[in-house]
């Protein structure tokens, strides 16, 4: 029975999505542009404070405090607008550039997620609830310039923004639309966690704002037998990662829940990550959902967030790169969360100080194994976060 089962072949929500020609064409532009700004012209504004402002600041004897003064000084030259606008620009048309095609899908998008939902063939399960009030942080703003970002609903069982998120990041890191790539995020911290932990072997582990669930496959492949639940506000997304879950043929458990509080009992998890979320949201919130997961964990279990480095961490001008998407990109509390210490946040939630940890990891695809086999001995350090490294924290319970 099981073979049998396991030869019937669950549709791919992915394969439904089908670009014209010109859409495909547009999608290329728009992640070329993206690239360009943020690898090409990025490298050029840096060169410009360098070797033009900097300068210009120090010959009228301006000294730079931090960031802010850098930011300040950067406002008005024409590299960096330039860089700006581009980089602004480039990111809505990520989202723009799929949504015609996802509008085409979506019926046959929403029918076969439907028809999963309901049948669960690897045995995984979605929760939705419907009464869940939104936090304001995640709906009052089209986030990272994403319009309607995971929450909205134009129609009953709509998986629209599941979609759009998933294509309109693959336009973003360039993999539009076609190469399928895994999370990396995800990978590289399992990775990490078997290498430093061997004998860590987690019964269950959750995902806290999962969107399309892509950072948390990679665990349950990494762990197989543990039971992994991802949980988001968003009912969209959440439909889009359960179809996309079903079709890999890994068991998952998708619930709408609010990370501040969740309906799990204590102790339920022994491996807590998250990924690109907490800067996401304001610092109340931060407090609570770290918490929440010294709550949830079980005596020896493990919280790992991957997140942008904190202030702390970096030079006053990569602060003033990093918190460019507060004011540029819909995402109100970079700067005020990267201005938090990772290792209080954790003891403030309860957590000893003594195991809480931050580090920059190697991205585990792109490192080599005898070059990490360097870095586990303290040889060398892993590349910057978002250029082959990625920061983590967190901390055993
Ligand atoms: C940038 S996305 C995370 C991306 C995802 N983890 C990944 O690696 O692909 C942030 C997600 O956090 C979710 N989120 C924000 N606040 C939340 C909360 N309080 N509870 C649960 N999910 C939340 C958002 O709905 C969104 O899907």
């Amino acid at each position: 029975m099981a073979a049998q089962m396991e030869s019937i072949a669950v549709p791919n929500i992915e394969e439904l999505f089908r670009p014209t020609h010109d859409e495909r064409a547009r999608q290329s532009l728009v992640s070329m542009l993206r690239k360009h700004a943020i690898i090409d012209l990025r490298a050029k504004v840096r060169s410009e404070y360098e070797d033009k402002v900097a300068p210009e600041l120090s010959a009228r004897g301006q000294t730079v405090k931090d960031w802010r003064d850098i930011e300040s000084a950067m406002a008005d030259d024409p590299v960096h607008r330039i860089y700006s606008s581009l980089r602004y620009n480039a990111q809505e048309m990520c989202y723009q550039s799929v949504q015609p095609a996802v509008e085409r899908a979506l019926p046959s998008m929403i029918d076969l997620a439907r028809d999963l939902a309901a049948r669960n063939p690897t045995g995984g399960s979605l929760q939705l609830d419907p009464s869940l009030p939104i936090p304001r942080y995640l709906n009052a703003l089209d986030v990272h310039l994403a319009p309607g970002w995971v929450t909205a609903e134009h129609t009953h069982d709509d998986v629209a923004q599941g979609a759009v998120v998933a294509f309109g990041g693959k336009v973003f890191t360039g993999q539009h639309p076609y190469r399928k790539r895994p999370g990396v995020v995800a990978e590289s911290i399992a990775y990490w966690i078997k290498k430093t932990r061997p004998g860590f072997n987690p019964r269950r582990i959750l995902d806290l704002g999962t969107t399309t669930g892509k950072n948390l496959l990679p665990y349950k492949t990494a762990f197989p037998k543990a039971e992994a639940h991802g949980i988001d506000c968003g009912a969209p997304v959440l439909r889009y990662a359960h179809a996309l879950a079903e079709h890999e043929g890994i068991a998952v458990h998708f619930s709408q829940q609010n990370a501040e509080h969740t309906n799990f009992v204590d102790g339920h998890f022994d491996l807590i990550v998250s990924s690109f979320f907490l800067h996401e949201i304001p610092g109340k919130a931060t407090r609570a959902v770290l918490n929440e997961c010294f709550r949830l964990l079980a005596p020896g279990g493990l919280m790992i967030h991957m997140e942008l480095p904190d202030a702390a961490s970096v030079t006053d001008y990569e602060n003033f790169f990093w918190n460019w998407d507060t004011t540029n990109n819909n995402e109100p509390f970079y700067t005020s969360y990267r201005d938090q210490d990772p290792i209080a946040l954790a003891a403030g939630a309860g957590f000893d100080r003594a195991k809480a940890f931050k580090l920059t990891i190697p991205d585990s695809a792109s490192f080599g194994e005898e070059r990490y086999a360097k870095f586990l001995a303290g040889e060398i350090q892993a590349p910057a976060h978002g250029s082959g490294g990625w920061f983590i924290h967190g901390a055993e319970k």
